[in-house]
């Protein structure tokens, strides 16, 4: 059976390799390739409002992963994605935002409602008006998912320094 647990901050530290390699396993990358993000990982362990949530089987191996802050001005993607929006559509959207960093699911693990429960947990509770992401801007699973969720498109075609993906900004109103 999946055990859904909240991590606290120290627990996400302890299993960041672990949660690469779900990341690894969802995103279909080498798992050495996901452990370059562990300096990532390390970054947003002392952010305002961290939240995670783990998946685990019965073996207790990390079978899914969502986590989360409250951005602030001066963070490399708050920045980058600020920068790409409107004054209007960032004061609506991005200011106070919970910023969803990371959702995986073992492949296995797939279309079975897990990523829901993940990230519907994730969301219930920070105190934040609204929720943001990026995601690649394609017609990935991830983006079936978002939409069937309500998240919404604030804009496409972003792209980051350093990654030739075009990537969309989403929102989703948490009082809605
Ligand atoms: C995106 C992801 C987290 C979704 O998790 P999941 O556990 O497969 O999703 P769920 O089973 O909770 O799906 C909930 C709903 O989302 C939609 N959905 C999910 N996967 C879908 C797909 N492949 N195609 C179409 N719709 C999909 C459906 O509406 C689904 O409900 P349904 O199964 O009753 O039709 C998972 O596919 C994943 O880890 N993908 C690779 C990593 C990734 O892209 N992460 C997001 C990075 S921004």
């Amino acid at each position: 059976m999946t055990r859904i647990v909240e991590w606290d901050r120290k627990e996400l530290g302890l299993y960041r390799d672990e949660v690469l390699d779900v990341y690894a396993a969802a995103m279909e990358v080498p798992p050495s390739s996901a452990r370059t993000r562990r300096p990532i990982i390390s970054s947003h362990l002392e952010r305002n409002g961290l939240r995670a949530i783990a998946a685990t089987d019965d073996d207790g191996q990390l079978v899914g992963i969502a986590y989360g802050y409250v951005g602030e001005r001066g963070q490399w993607w708050h920045d980058q994605v600020r920068r790409a929006l409107s004054a209007e559509v960032a004061n609506r959207w991005l200011d106070g935002a919970f910023e969803v960093c990371e959702l995986h699911v073992r492949p296995s693990l797939q279309r079975t409602g897990l990523g829901r429960a993940l990230l519907d947990r994730l969301l219930d509770g920070p105190p934040a008006p609204t929720a943001i992401l990026t995601t690649p801007d394609r017609e990935t699973r991830a983006r079936a998912f978002y939409r069937g969720g309500g998240w919404v498109d604030l804009v496409r075609d972003l792209v980051f320094p350093g990654d030739p993906r075009a990537f969309a900004v989403l929102g989703k109103d948490l009082h809605a």
